[in-house]
């Protein structure tokens, strides 16, 4: 069975979306949906809460990743390898993850961390700044740009587009989505004039898309199309979910300036602090998913062939029924488990990366300015789409 027999659900207009919208603790309805909910239907879709319902899903060879369908980030193609499936979809991944794997991604720590020097450095100057801005979007943008071989004088388009996709204006469906049309046509432009530039100079560049281009999938090059996919998928999917957890994380240990005294008593506590934290704070708050045929997930719970699924990677991070005491954030727990980066066969490709520019960053700047405060009044989150801070003042004493 194929989805595209079903209306599209749209999980930012979506009832539990709405719900919880700009809470600074979203978590606590998360878990509650987990323990006493499990599952329900809103707006047509199966939202699934708990830990190892989600877990059984990904892994599922009955269960197509994102809808399956194409088309929900403003780009009519189905995003490679988003919303590809099945044996297409491994070939894409064979490609892909040795560019992603922790190796590859580590030649790029040196680039990170003198850029969150030069960042914090800036703001610093000024005495305090609004840090989503000074900070947590800079960052994971012009490592992109370096990781892809895009110009840094493009930074601020970048910064506009991704805005325009992944945070489209409107309150309707049909809104946002003319909205996110419009962003992702002016990207589409511009990535055809960087992919011919890139292709004259495909010789001297070392770059993930220069590698691509000069790659091969089932015996034949890349395609113009093949290639925009990829890197349509890579720009948002990369940027916007690094500057929001670190914006998310920067205000929780602002918010709790004791337990930011506990990592800088103790530096190695701040890697499975970032573990804990992504845990807790859960970026990326759910994703869809379809059944293709009836599933059993136990217990009297039984999804239907064509059900869309919502499955919240956030109520499964904060699920009692898998997590002890889940609401607790603990740098000590023995095995920290999470959905941050889903799971399964479409588990995140940038984890690696991702967890490497929040680690440096953080390291960076409780190097630098280990006392900074926030106004915890003045934080303005936003949990559509992917959980961040957009207002987030940091005072520098
Ligand atoms: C903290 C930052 C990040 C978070 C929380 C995150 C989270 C996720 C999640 C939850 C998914 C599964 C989506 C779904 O199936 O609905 C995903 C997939 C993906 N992510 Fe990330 N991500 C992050 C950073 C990155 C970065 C830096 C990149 C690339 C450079 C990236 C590339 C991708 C790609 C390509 C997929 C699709 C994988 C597939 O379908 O096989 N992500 N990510």
């Amino acid at each position: 069975m194929q989805p595209t027999t079903t209306p599209r659900f749209d999980p930012r207009v979506s009832g539990l979306s709405q719900q919880v919208k700009t809470l600074a603790e979203p978590q606590l309805v998360y878990s509650e949906k987990a323990r006493d909910v499990r599952a329900e239907y809103l707006d047509g879709a199966l939202h699934l809460y708990r830990y190892e319902d989600i877990l059984t899903i990904n892994k599922h060879q009955d269960v197509l990743g994102n809808g399956g369908r194409g088309g929900s980030f403003g780009h009519d193609e189905k995003l490679i390898p988003l919303e590809i499936d099945g044996p297409e979809h491994k070939k894409w991944r064979r490609l892909l993850d040795p560019m992603f794997a922790p190796k590859r991604v580590q030649r790029l720590e040196d680039d990170i961390r003198r850029l969150a020097a030069r960042l914090i450095d800036d703001a610093r100057a000024e005495g305090g700044a609004e840090w989503y801005r000074a900070f947590c979007a800079p960052l994971p943008c012009q490592t992109f740009l370096g990781l892809v071989g895009a110009p840094l004088a493009d930074l601020d388009f970048f910064v506009e587009f991704k805005e325009g996709v992944v945070h489209p204006k409107g309150e309707t469906t049909e809104e946002i989505d003319a909205n996110m049309a419009t962003a992702g046509a002016k990207l589409l432009e511009y990535f055809n004039g960087f992919l011919a530039d890139k292709r004259a100079r495909l010789d001297r560049d070392d770059d993930v898309i220069a590698e691509l281009m000069r790659s091969e999938v089932g015996g034949e090059p890349l395609t113009q199309a093949d290639l925009i996919n990829i890197l349509f998928l890579l720009m948002f999917a990369g940027l916007d979910t690094v500057t929001s957890s670190l914006s998310c994380l920067i205000s929780w240990l602002g918010r709790n300036p004791e337990r930011r005294a506990e990592i800088l008593a103790a530096p190695e506590l701040l890697l499975p602090a970032v573990e804990e934290l992504m845990r807790y704070e859960s970026p990326v708050p759910s994703g869809m998913r379809f059944a293709q045929r009836d599933i059993d997930l136990g217990d009297g719970l039984l999804v239907p062939a064509g059900t869309q699924i919502n499955a919240f990677w956030a109520a499964a991070n904060v699920d009692p029924t898998f997590h002890e005491d889940p609401l607790r954030v603990d740098f000590h727990r023995e095995r920290i488990r999470s959905m941050t980066f889903a799971s399964g066969v479409h588990r995140c490709l940038g984890s690696h990366l991702a967890r490497l520019e929040l680690r440096i960053a953080l390291e960076t700047l409780l190097d630098r300015i280990p006392l900074y405060e926030i106004d915890a009044d003045a934080l303005t989150y936003n949990n559509i789409a992917v959980r961040s801070v957009t207002n987030l003042p940091v005072t520098i004493r």
